[in-house]
């Protein structure tokens, strides 16, 4: 028999965001394959679920996914390509073993997630094995709660956009849409802050940073978040409401 690949969305940070059905599937599988950003770093996703689900009978493989930017439609780094085919092929060896194998993954699986492309990869290499997503708390959700305010309202338009993208094409974003959350800002704010300032809208933005986790912070002063000596945390997202 086969197993089945569990894409699941753990939420923003508190433990107490993540939903039953994550924590019931968590629970179920018996390995987990979780990604970390750094090479022999702690997986984020996996600091959320401890304390949720006892993993002390898991096999918990900490698989590394070089942060580097995807393009879709363009080949990926060689970096990326690599690390997403070896967990893709982990992950078949167990599959094909009648083992079911969770992915856990911060957010929302559907947003900016590795676990996406590890399924696609998954297809690729093998079509037949059964994939399913459980979605979770986004952070953007977390963050617009953690501020006090909607993400849209009425007949405005939201838009969700990683800030690392030129000026360019975040000046026109900013200017065709009524609500915009800017993600990955942490490494851009020398350049976000004078445009977003320029553009008039310093006054429209608020950045939250590790929303829902410990050391939680609310910044509307977004010139003081540039400093480097006070810089956002990579969970760190800046929502821009015009209305
Ligand atoms: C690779 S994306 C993952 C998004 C995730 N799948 C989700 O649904 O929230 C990483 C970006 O999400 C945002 N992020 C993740 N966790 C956050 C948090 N707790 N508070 C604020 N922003 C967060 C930051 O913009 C960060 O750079």
């Amino acid at each position: 028999m086969k197993g089945t690949l569990y894409v699941v969305g753990v939420g923003p940070g508190d433990p107490e965001l993540m939903t039953l059905k994550a924590v019931r599937i968590l629970e179920h599988c018996g390995v987990w394959l979780a990604p970390a950003a750094k090479k022999d770093g702690e997986s984020t996703a996996l600091g959320i679920v401890e304390g949720v689900v006892d993993r002390r009978d898991k096999e918990i493989i900490t698989h590394h996914f070089p942060m580097k930017k995807v393009r879709m439609g363009h080949a990926p780094d060689p970096e990326v390509k690599t690390a997403w085919d070896a967990a893709a092929a982990r992950i078949v060896g167990h599959l094909r073993a009648g083992r079911d194998v969770a992915f856990p993954t911060l957010g929302d699986p559907a947003i900016y997630s590795t676990g996406f492309y590890v399924c696609e990869t998954l297809f690729a290499l093998a079509p037949d094995l059964p994939v399913e997503i459980i979605p979770g708390v986004s952070s953007i959700g977390a963050s617009a709660a953690a501020a006090g305010q909607p993400l849209c309202l009425g007949d405005d338009r939201l838009v969700v956009i990683p800030a690392t993208f030129e000026n360019g094409r975040l000046r026109e974003t900013l200017e065709q849409f009524d609500s915009v959350v800017l993600m990955k800002v942490h490494r851009v704010m020398d350049r976000l802050v004078p445009l977003l300032s320029e553009m008039n809208l310093l006054d429209k933005a608020v950045l939250v940073e590790r929303s829902s986790q410990g050391g939680q912070r609310i910044r509307r002063d977004l010139v003081a978040a540039m400093q480097p000596d006070d810089a956002p945390h990579y969970f760190s997202t800046i929502i821009v409401r015009k209305s």
